[in-house]
């Protein structure tokens, strides 16, 4: 079957121009201390260079979570009804969640949302093969997106999947509207999310700053499409990346720093960077159970199930309402 969950299919990818690209990059740029928005990262390149960070020794997150969706699918397939749509909130390459689907055959329909629609397609094909009888519906867009499923599944239960510590990724004020719209958009389904934890900083940092430099270009990438999409002129040599750790905010940061003074220019703009001036790009939060409890709960979430591995470097956690 192939189903138009929304009017984007997979294979077109919003042009920058309608995902306010330009505006928010030059807003960034403009502040004293400047950022980037990460939801940029994610172009077919980026994609693919996630991909890869997913794959270096040092990132600990995709593989530990992995070996706890292991442990986890048989019980969380136990408490999910027959005809439930599983719906994953920014899916990539959906790896991980074949991991869940292996166990789920009584699964009516599989929603994976994400902003690249090359990754989206690579997975439908790959999944295809896998599970011939499920039903993969994508969605080409940003995870908030309003979900209109096609009308025999608009009134199937729902179990919503957001793993990868995304999450993470906002600030926990965002963390908890974000919670609270997936509160909405499951209407009365559990959420499984994947939450990194407090860590030995001598683990964390080289997570996301890693010895083969696959970090570092997914950050510069960042400017290399800027450069592309929005005519800017970054020298990609005159900048490199940076993760710093953040104790009182208690997150992990991206930088992009710049190694000398110079100007950068585009869309008419003129931004100047001192030497060893940085870009913001992305925070990466680590919560305490506790901690993410409590922005579970504002977001009128309980947490039902919590999986770590025995360091506590990650959990899955299952969420339910009220
Ligand atoms: N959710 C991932 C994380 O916080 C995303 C991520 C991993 C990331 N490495 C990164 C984002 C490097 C920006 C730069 O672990």
């Amino acid at each position: 079957m192939n189903h138009h969950v929304m009017a984007k299919r997979a294979g077109t990818e919003p042009a920058a121009s309608e995902s306010g690209f330009a505006e928010a990059v030059i807003e960034g740029l403009s502040a004293d201390t400047k950022t980037l928005p990460c939801r940029f990262f994610y172009d077919a390149i980026g994609s693919e260079l996630f991909e890869q960070i997913t794959q270096v020794p040092e990132y600990y997150p995709t593989r530990t979570e992995a070996a706890l969706l292991e442990r986890s699918a048989t019980g969380i397939s136990a408490r999910t009804r027959a005809g439930t749509v599983l719906i994953e909130f920014g899916s990539g390459s959906s790896r991980k969640t074949e991991i869940l689907l292996a166990q789920m055959p009584q699964l009516a329909a599989y929603v994976p949302i994400d902003v690249s629609g090359d990754a989206l397609r690579e997975a439908q094909a790959r999944l295809a093969q896998r599970f011939p009888a499920l039903d993969v519906l994508p969605v080409v867009g940003d995870f908030g997106a309003d979900l209109h499923l096609p009308r025999h599944l608009a009134h199937a239960p729902r179990l919503g999947f957001f793993p990868g510590s995304t999450i993470g990724n906002l600030v926990p004020a965002h963390a908890q509207e974000l919670l609270a719209q997936m509160g909405r958009q499951l209407d009365g389904g559990r959420l499984i999310v994947g939450v990194d934890l407090r860590k030995d900083l001598a683990v964390l940092v080289p997570a996301y700053n890693d010895a083969a430099g696959v970090t570092a270009a997914f950050n510069l990438n960042l400017l290399t499409r800027i450069n592309r999409e929005l005519g800017g002129d970054f020298d990609l040599r005159a900048f490199r990346h940076d993760a710093v750790w953040n104790g009182d905010e208690g997150r992990i940061e991206m930088h992009l720093v710049s190694r000398k003074r110079q100007d950068v220019h585009l869309l008419g703009h003129v931004f100047a960077f001192t030497e060893g001036e940085r870009i913001h790009t992305e925070n990466s939060y680590k919560y305490s159970l506790e901690g993410f409890r409590r922005v579970a709960e504002g977001a009128g979430w309980r947490v039902t199930s919590v999986w770590t591995d025995e360091r506590q470097w990650f959990s899955l956690q299952e969420l339910s309402r009220g």
